[in-house]
């Protein structure tokens, strides 16, 4: 284990370096140990474990944030342990009570206390939570165990140039079904959208987004990340659907974009068709933060928003309020920090 790291804080991308301590639980005869912090980052799991075959697996993904005064901080835990557990519901995982799944947060920060980058710099610490089904079985049912692990790396922007406006492709497939596991975090999502992805960046987009699996009318997810838009009347919009991930930052922005700026704000079907009804679009999520869109690619023509190359002045301000609340330079909503 080292304490002396050397890490370029300012040109970090989003890639794994090994962290020195991750979090391990195990579900076996009905419940969860206790959990221990371990060194060694490779599990040892059954080669017939419903993980590898049956995609029995959910994620999460959230950051801790140095301040200016040093102190380490979560943004919102709570949410992604509420949302972990949607997801073992709907693959028919056991849960992880709350404060566990924060605990174990916790504690993984703490033990990586100098992988957390340096106020200031634009890097933060990425916390990824997952629950594998794991054990010996062969048939298409639940797993007889699982593991609920905590690691972390550290990373900058997710999208290369961060605040810089970045152009997306409609996608020609899906990423879920209207009734599947859009809404879960769940790996098999992700997994249907490694070639559609593939195909958008061969063609120099930071992405595609994904249309409506039932009509491919409407717009819902911006690759790993929600959509939203402000109207030329300044209102802040972000698509409504039961097959879009809820983001814990799309729905914090809806907050602040009320009661912080005091835009109205909606919730509703975003139609491809009807997109010049927005001067200003982004994408937004834990690892996005919130990445201007330039423009989108639709049926060969390139729908450019506020600008190809400057942020739009009220993504601007989003990102001021959310990324200075999460940095903890700007008062937060009662609830939504946890100091570590
Ligand atoms: N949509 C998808 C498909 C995602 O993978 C993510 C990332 O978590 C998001 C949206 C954004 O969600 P959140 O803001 O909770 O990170
Ligand atoms: C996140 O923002 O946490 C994500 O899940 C994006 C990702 C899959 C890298």
């Amino acid at each position: 284990m080292s304490n002396k790291i050397d890490i370029d804080w300012e040109n970090l991308g989003f890639s794994y370096i090994k962290t020195d301590l991750r979090y391990v639980s195990v579900w076996k005869d009905g419940k969860w140990d206790d959990g221990v912090l371990t060194e060694d980052n490779l599990l040892h799991i059954s080669e017939a474990s419903t993980a590898l075959h049956y995609g029995q697996q959910c994620f999460e993904g959230l950051k801790a944030y140095r301040r200016k005064d040093g102190i380490v901080q979560l943004f919102r835990p709570d949410q992604n342990a509420n949302r972990m557990n949607n997801s073992c519901k709907r693959l028919l995982m056991p849960e992880i009570p709350v404060e566990k799944f924060i605990d174990a947060c916790k504690q993984v920060v703490k033990a990586n206390d100098h992988f957390v980058p340096p106020y200031g710099t634009g890097a933060t610490l990425y916390l990824r939570p997952f629950v594998i089904g794991v054990g010996d079985n062969i048939g298409v049912k639940p797993a007889p165990e699982y593991i609920f692990c905590v690691f972390c790396v550290p990373v900058g922007p997710y999208f290369k140039g961060g605040m810089k406006p970045v152009n997306f492709t409609i996608a020609d497939y899906d990423r879920a079904a209207p009734h599947g596991t859009g809404a879960q975090k769940v790996g098999g999502n992700y997994a249907a959208s490694l070639y559609p992805h593939e195909l958008a960046v061969k063609r120099g987009f930071a992405d595609c987004i994904y249309l409506d699996p039932a009509t491919h009318s409407k717009i819902e997810e911006v690759g790993a990340a929600n959509f939203f838009g402000i109207t030329h009347n300044n209102e802040f919009i972000t698509p409504n659907s039961p097959s879009i991930l809820p983001s814990i930052t799309k729905y914090s922005l809806l907050y602040l974009a009320k009661e912080y700026l005091k835009l109205d704000v909606y919730e509703r079907d975003v139609l491809i068709d009807n997109i010049d009804e927005f001067k200003e679009a982004g994408a937004c999520g834990t690892a996005a933060v919130i990445t201007p869109i330039g423009g989108i690619e639709y049926k060969e023509k390139l729908h450019v928003f506020h600008s190809e190359t400057e942020v739009g002045p009220i993504t601007k301000k989003l990102y001021d309020t959310l990324y200075g609340i999460q940095l903890g330079d700007v008062e937060a909503p009662q609830g939504w920090i946890v100091e570590v």
